[in-house]
């Protein structure tokens, strides 16, 4: 049994990377588990892999109705991000967007600077701005102490 430690009765959940493999599943979670809870997605359905599996994802969660609202946006855009907040006010934050993977920044380091840090950023002032209860996000699937 699994035992929480925020109460999500009520509560709206903003999730980025929701077209994502964990933003998705954690979405339908979301939904499945907790009647009245509220989630708005932003994705900017980005290239690193087969586009076609992150909406077929999104056609999924379509099934929710009014109870999930998805934009199609960058966090990286502050305005977007800022009208998020003030337009539906969620309690409760999961930062999953990002660009993910390692051999990739060496040719791509852009796209890392882009969602990476401004978008973390613009979402950790947003969540310093507006009233929020509970901000998670996610580390990096590879972490390297020890090579040259
Ligand atoms: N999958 C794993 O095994 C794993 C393990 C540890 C940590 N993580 C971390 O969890 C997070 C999510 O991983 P995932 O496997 O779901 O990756 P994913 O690539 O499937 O999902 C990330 C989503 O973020 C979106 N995105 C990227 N930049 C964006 C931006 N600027 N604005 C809005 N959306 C943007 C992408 O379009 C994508 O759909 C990443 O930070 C990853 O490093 C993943």
């Amino acid at each position: 049994m699994v035992t929480y430690n925020v109460s999500l009765a009520n509560k709206v959940v903003l999730v980025t990377g929701a077209a994502g493999f964990i933003g998705a599943n954690l979405v339908k979670r979301l939904l499945n588990e907790f009647d009245s809870v509220k989630v708005i997605g932003i994705d900017s359905i980005t290239e690193y892999y087969d586009v076609r599996l992150k909406y077929e994802r999104l056609q999924e969660l379509s099934a929710y109705g009014d109870r999930f609202v998805f934009i199609k946006d960058s966090i990286a855009k502050k305005g977007v991000v800022d009208s998020i907040f003030t337009d539906h006010h969620p309690q409760v934050v999961v930062n999953l967007a990002a660009q993910a993977g390692v051999r990739y920044s060496i040719t791509n380091p852009d796209a890392y600077i882009e969602s990476n840090l401004i978008g973390f950023y613009n979402i950790l002032e947003a969540c310093r701005h507006y009233t929020v209860e509970h901000l998670v996000y996610a580390s990096s699937s590879s972490v390297y102490g020890s090579n040259k």
